[in-house]
């Protein structure tokens, strides 16, 4: 990736590709991402009753697993197609559309938390951490997942393989802390009034029958109908045979790891 850092422009273009691909990510990414509820719960050791914050919620499937779980859920993305998803599919929940960098919350009234696959896409996560801490209750946890190594991404690592091998991956906008490991995660939080950092690594599978969806996702994600058509059927064909390495007996298995982490507001 290059230093394409401009804050403007990282948050135009997650709003734009979240928006673009939103049913999609319903249908598709969030089998995935939705393996991580309970451990998202449990590292905001969160308690029925509690009233916790979904940051970055997408289509709700998070914010929902919680409501079942027996919390009292506000879920809040700054695309308002996800959030309309989201309301559609979860009643239970309530959801709003608002940034993360400006939450429309009063002070410490959330006993947690949890942001699932959201704060390494963020342009200015100082300022969204800075968030969370004022709606946090003191003593109230955040938990966030995000993805561990790139060489420990299959699927991911598959289509940006083939993204890599026939056009440039390096023209994606991306926030400072897209890729990067726990060490980076220890600055914004400790200045943001967080203690007790805790980070663990975990495995999540994405299982299909075929490569059919995944591919379908990451293609959608990564827009590339915008691209030359020879482009995209290079990388569509050069994906595929990435993606067909993951075969076994009982279809496929895409194994991600990801980072798990944790603190408590003082
Ligand atoms: C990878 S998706 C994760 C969705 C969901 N949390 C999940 O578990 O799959 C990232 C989400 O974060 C949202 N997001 C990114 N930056 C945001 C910001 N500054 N404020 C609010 N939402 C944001 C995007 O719109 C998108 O829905």
């Amino acid at each position: 990736m290059t230093d394409q850092l401009n804050a403007d422009v990282v948050s135009q273009y997650e709003l734009e590709t979240w928006t673009r691909c939103a049913e999609a990510y319903l249908s598709h990414f969030a089998d995935l991402t939705g393996e991580t509820v309970q451990l998202l719960w449990d590292a905001a050791r969160i308690k029925t009753g509690n009233k916790v914050l979904d940051l970055g919620c997408g289509p709700g499937h998070v914010a929902g697993a919680f409501t079942d779980l027996g919390a009292v859920v506000t879920g809040i993305d700054f695309s308002g197609t996800m959030i309309d998803i989201a309301r559609q599919r979860y009643p239970g929940a309530t959801f709003q559309e608002a940034n993360a960098e400006d939450l429309p919350f009063d002070d410490a009234i959330f006993d947690a938390v949890a942001s699932n696959f959201v704060v390494h896409h963020l342009a200015r996560p100082h300022r969204v951490f800075s968030e969370i801490a004022r709606v946090l209750k003191p003593g109230g946890c955040f938990s966030f997942v995000v993805w561990g190594p790139p060489e420990a991404q299959s699927s991911v690592g598959a289509f940006f393989g083939a993204v890599a091998t026939h056009h440039d991956i390096a023209q994606l906008p991306h926030g400072p802390l897209f890729g990067a490991d726990e060490s980076a995660y220890e600055s914004p939080l400790t200045a943001n009034s967080f203690t007790d950092l805790q980070f663990e690594n975990h495995t999540i599978l994405w299982k299909s029958d075929t490569v059919d969806p995944v591919l379908q996702a990451f293609l959608e994600w990564g827009n590339i109908s915008a691209l030359p058509q020879d482009i995209q059927q290079k990388i569509e064909a050069t994906a595929r045979e990435n993606l067909e390495s993951y075969k076994t007996a009982e279809g496929y298995t895409f194994p991600h790891e990801i980072l798990l982490g944790s603190a408590k507001k003082l």
